[in-house]
C-alpha cells in the first residue's frame, strides 16, 4: 500500500484543522498512526542537541518524561544529521530508544523503523519517528511519500510551536520561556498544576518583585527560583544561593551582608557578603524559615531601603536585588507562633508560589520517573531501563513524601539493584527493587489509627507521628542516625533536620 493523494490531502487538512486544538500534537500523531499503520510513532522536538517527546502513540507513558540526548542516542542522532528520510534496517547495530517501551511488544526489539527529520527554513526543529515490528512494515511507502509526510509535519509542528510562543507572551517570556529552559534542571510534568506553576513563574519572572516560594522537601522549589531568575532581567547577573539552615547565627550577618577588616576578632580580611555578591542579581534566600529573629529584622530593612551595612562599618551601601525566598515550613503558623516576623512574611510574600506535592500530580510521576530512568541510563551506561507495569502501578500509589528528590533517588536505587543480576545493561525495573513498601500508605492505617481520636490540627499530627517514627527507627538502629536516615530512605541532613525541628534531637 502506498500513500494515495487523497490520504495526504486528509492528512494535510487534518493537520492544518487540528492546529488550534490543545492536544494537537497527540491529534497528529494519532493521524499518522492511522496512515502509516505504525506500531509506535513518537513527534519529537529538537533543541540544545536533545529530543524531547510532543506527543507519542503506542509508547509507554513515561517516554513523554524521558529527553533524549543526541550523544546518548546515537539512532537518533543519525537522524538529526542524515537531512532526509533514514530508513534503519532491522539488523541495525544502533540501538533503538523505544527497545522494551512498546507495551502490547515488551520483549521485542524494534525491527522496522523510520526516521523523518523536521526542518523549518534550514532548521533542524524536531523529528517524527515510526516503529513497527515488522520488518517490511514501512517498505511500501516511497521516499517521496515520505518526505512528503515529513514537510506537512513540520509545517504542523513549525506553526503550533509558534503559536504555543504566543499564547505564553508575557514581556519576560518574550526573551526567555523561563520554565522551558533546560540550564541545569527542566521542570518536568504536564500535570494542571505544573502547568499552572509555569504560567506563574512566566508571569513573576518578568516582574520585580520578591517571591516566596513554598512547597513540602523535595518537590522542586530550587528549581523554580532558577527559572524565575532565568526567565527575569536579571538573567545575566549573578543568582546567588544562600542557605539560612546552615547559618550558625554569629556568622549569619557578616555572610548576608559581609564585614569590614577589624570588624571582629578574626575578621583579617574584608569579606563581601551574599547580597552584594547579587547586585543586580537575584539572592536566593532556601529556608527563610530558619532565618534567626535577629537576621530577620536586618532582611526586612534591606528590603525596605535598599541598603546594607557590612559588620564593622558605620556607612551603609545601596545594593539592587531581588529576593527570592523558599521554605518548606508553614511561616503563616510560624508568624503565629511569633518565630518570623509578619512584617517580613508580608514583604517576601508579594506573590506566593506554591509547588504541588508529587502525589498531587497524578500522572506526572510516570513522566519523571521515565525522565530519571533515562538520565540513569546515559549516566551509567546502560543499554536501556524500563519500568514493569506492576513497577508504574507502585510508584502511582506511593505518596512520596519526599517528593521528586525521593523518585529520583528511589528510581536510581531500583537500577543499581536490578543491574546487579543483568550486566548486559537492559533493565526492567520491578516492583521488588523498590524498597517503597514499608512506607506505602497500605502499611499506615494501623499505625496512623491510634493517632486518629483527636485529631483537629493535622500538621501536629503529622509531626507526632513523624516524631515517633523517628524515635523508633532511631531505637531499632541503635541510635545510628545515618543508619536510621537510610532505613527511612532520607538524607542524612534532611534526617537530624528534621528532627531538629521535630524536637527529637
Ligand atoms: N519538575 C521537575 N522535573 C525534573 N526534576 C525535578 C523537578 N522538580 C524537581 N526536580 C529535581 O528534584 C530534586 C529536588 O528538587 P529541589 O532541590 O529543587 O527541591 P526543594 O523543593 O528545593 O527541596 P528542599 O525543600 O528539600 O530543599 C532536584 O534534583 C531537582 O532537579
Ligand atoms: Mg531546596
Amino acid at each position: 500500500m502506498s500513500l494515495s493523494i487523497t490520504s495526504l490531502a486528509s492528512i494535510a487538512i487534518d493537520l492544518q484543522s487540528g492546529i488550534a486544538h490543545p492536544d494537537r500534537f497527540a491529534r497528529l500523531i494519532r493521524t499518522l498512526r492511522q496512515l502509516l499503520g505504525s506500531d509506535a510513532t513518537a513527534l519529537l522536538r529538537y533543541e540544545d542537541r536533545q529530543f524531547c517527546p510532543l506527543a507519542i502513540d503506542g509508547l509507554a507513558q513515561d517516554v513523554l518524561g524521558r529527553r533524549f540526548a543526541l550523544d546518548a542516542h546515537p539512532r537518533l542522532e543519525a537522524i538529526a544529521r542524515a537531512g532526509d528520510v533514514v530508513r534503519f534496517p532491522a539488523d541495525s547495530e544502533l540501538p533503538d530508544p523505544y527497545d522494551g517501551l512498546i507495551p502490547q511488544h515488551s520483549d521485542l526489539k524494534v525491527h522496522a523503523c523510520l526516521g523523518l527529520p523536521l526542518f523549518a527554513d534550514q532548521n533542524l526543529i524536531g523529528a517524527l519517528t515510526v516503529d513497527g515490528m515488522n520488518p517490511l512494515q514501512f517498505d511500501s511507502f516511497s521516499d517521496e511519500e515520505l518526505r512528503l509526510v515529513g514537510a506537512l509535519v513540520a509545517g504542523a509542528l513549525n506553526t503550533a510551536l509558534l503559536m504555543e510562543q504566543l499564547e505564553n507572551q508575557t514581556p519576560a517570556a518574550a526573551v526567555v520561556p523561563a520554565a522551558r529552559k533546560n540550564d541545569g534542571g527542566e521542570m518536568v510534568g504536564l500535570s494542571a498544576g505544573i502547568e499552572q506553576l509555569k504560567k506563574e513563574i512566566e508571569i513573576v519572572a518578568g516582574s520585580d518583585l520578591n517571591v516566596l516560594i513554598t512547597g513540602e522537601t523535595g518537590v522542586g522549589k530550587e528549581l523554580v527560583a532558577r527559572a524565575i531568575h532565568s526567565g527575569s532581567a536579571r538573567a545575566a547577573n549573578p543568582l546567588v544561593y544562600l542557605n539560612c539552615a546552615a547559618l550558625p547565627e554569629s556568622v549569619a550577618e557578616s555572610e548576608l551582608f559581609g564585614h569590614v577588616k577589624g570588624a571582629f576578632t578574626g575578621a583579617i580580611h574584608h569579606r563581601t557578603g551574599k547580597f552584594e555578591m547579587a547586585d543586580n542579581g537575584t539572592l536566593f534566600l532556601d529556608e527563610i524559615g530558619e532565618l534567626p529573629l535577629t537576621l530577620q529584622a536586618k532582611l526586612l530593612r534591606v528590603l525596605q531601603y535598599g541598603d546594607i551595612q557590612r559588620v564593622g562599618d558605620d556607612s551603609s551601601q545601596r545594593v539592587n536585588v531581588r529576593v527570592l525566598a523558599a521554605t518548606n515550613r508553614d511561616l503563616k503558623q510560624q508568624v503565629l507562633a511569633g518565630e518570623f516576623r509578619a512584617d517580613l512574611f508580608h514583604r517576601l510574600s508579594v506573590f506566593p508560589l506554591h509547588v504541588p506535592a508529587l502525589r498531587e500530580r497524578g500522572d506526572d510521576i510516570t513522566l519523571l520517573a521515565g525522565f530519571f530512568c533515562e538520565q540513569s541510563r546515559a549516566k551509567m551506561g546502560l543499554k536501556q531501563v524500563v519500568l514493569s507495569a506492576g513497577a508504574r502501578e507502585l510508584l502511582h500509589r506511593y505518596d512520596w513524601p519526599g517528593n521528586i528528590r525521593e523518585l529520583e533517588h528511589a528510581i536510581y536505587r531500583a537500577i543499581v539493584l536490578a543491574r546487579a543480576g543483568h550486566p548486559a545493561g537492559e533493565l526492567v525495573l520491578e516492583p521488588q527493587h523498590f524498597q517503597l513498601a514499608e512506607v506505602v500508605p497500605q502499611t499506615m492505617p494501623a499505625a496512623a489509627a491510634d493517632l486518629t481520636p483527636g485529631v483537629d490540627n493535622l500538621r501536629q499530627a503529622t509531626d507526632e507521628f513523624q516524631r515517633r517514627v523517628i524515635v523508633q527507627t532511631l531505637a531499632a538502629n541503635g541510635s545510628s542516625w545515618a543508619a536510621a536516615a537510610r532505613q527511612l530512605q532520607l538524607d542524612v541532613a534532611n534526617l537530624h533536620r528534621l528532627a531538629k525541628r521535630l524536637g527529637v534531637k
